[in-house]
């Protein structure tokens, strides 16, 4: 019998006050080692755009892009509760065009749930695929989507005001169909109250402890970013050092021949040397 994480799993875990533990990843060999862990949820998300390609925003993300990545997760963790995120302008230009992408999360990838940067204004989008019977992780607060129209990112519902209108956001998204919020760096005694005022798992990304879980870039839970990182991004690790110490031992034995060694090499099976030397004895 299959042992993996379902949406009922994670409402289970809220309403019985247990933490959820979500990492955002993207690739195979990282999925794999976090499978082998108490982790129930993987986000592959767009921060991809920023950790695998480089780039200093999350809009370049593609759909192929995700698509290849949320699956190569899958594969590493199989049985791991998988959110895909979509990316910049898969799900902005129209609900027939957001619920064909979300659903090749689905189909192609082995995704159980998307998640979409949302305002009020993408209400109708999250309605449609949720109607299309995806599962729908709104993510509201800070939103990296938008950073073109807010140049950089300061910390949400720090006033009343911001806070009375992010509460009533968070209901209008549960209302519209999402089966889970997403938080990003909003103040905590305002997470806390969508929380308790929420039926549906909040994960927060820097939005404090009160949420029903937390997550977290598994490149910098390790200590492999070297960039400065954002408030909340506690680094668990310190790979970063580690991976550049070992590559250095690494390039240290090639350059003085102890590597590769003979353990390390194959060989001619036993007599086939001497009868190569034979046969090549009359070549110049
Ligand atoms: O793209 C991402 O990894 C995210 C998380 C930081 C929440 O959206």
């Amino acid at each position: 019998m299959s042992n993996k994480v379902t949406i009922a799993d994670l409402l289970s875990a809220k309403r019985q006050g247990r933490k959820i533990v979500a990492v955002s990843c993207y690739d195979y060999t990282t999925a794999r080692l976090i499978s082998q862990s108490d982790v129930q949820m993987i986000l592959v998300g767009d921060s991809a755009a920023q950790l695998v390609l480089g780039f200093d925003s999350t809009l370049p993300a593609t759909m192929d892009f995700m698509v290849a990545l949320t699956a190569a997760v899958r594969r590493g963790a199989p049985e791991v509760y998988l959110v895909a995120d979509m990316p910049f302008l898969s799900c902005q230009v129209g609900e027939a065009e957001a619920i064909k992408n979300a659903g090749r999360f689905m189909a192609e990838a082995g995704a159980q749930m998307v998640k979409i940067e949302t305002t009020r204004t993408y209400l109708d989008v999250v309605r449609a695929v949720s109607n299309a019977g995806i599962a729908v992780m709104a993510h509201i607060g800070i939103r990296p989507q938008s950073i073109s129209k807010i140049g950089r990112f300061k910390a949400e519902a720090t006033t009343a005001e911001m806070a009375a209108e992010l509460i009533s956001l968070a209901r209008q998204m549960a209302d519209a169909g999402a089966s889970s919020l997403l938080i990003e760096g909003t103040a905590a005694e305002v997470a806390e109250m969508i929380t308790q005022r929420s039926e549906v798992p909040v994960i927060s990304c820097g939005s404090g402890p009160g949420c029903d879980g937390q997550i977290l870039v598994a490149p910098d839970i390790l200590g492999l970013t070297q960039q400065p990182g954002p408030k909340f991004a506690k680094k668990y690790g310190n790979m970063a050092e580690q991976t550049i110490e070992t590559i250095k031992t690494y390039s240290k034995e090639v350059q003085t021949g102890v590597y590769p060694d003979k353990e390390h090499s194959y060989h001619m099976k036993s007599g086939e040397l001497d009868r190569l030397r034979e046969i090549l004895k009359d070549e110049r």
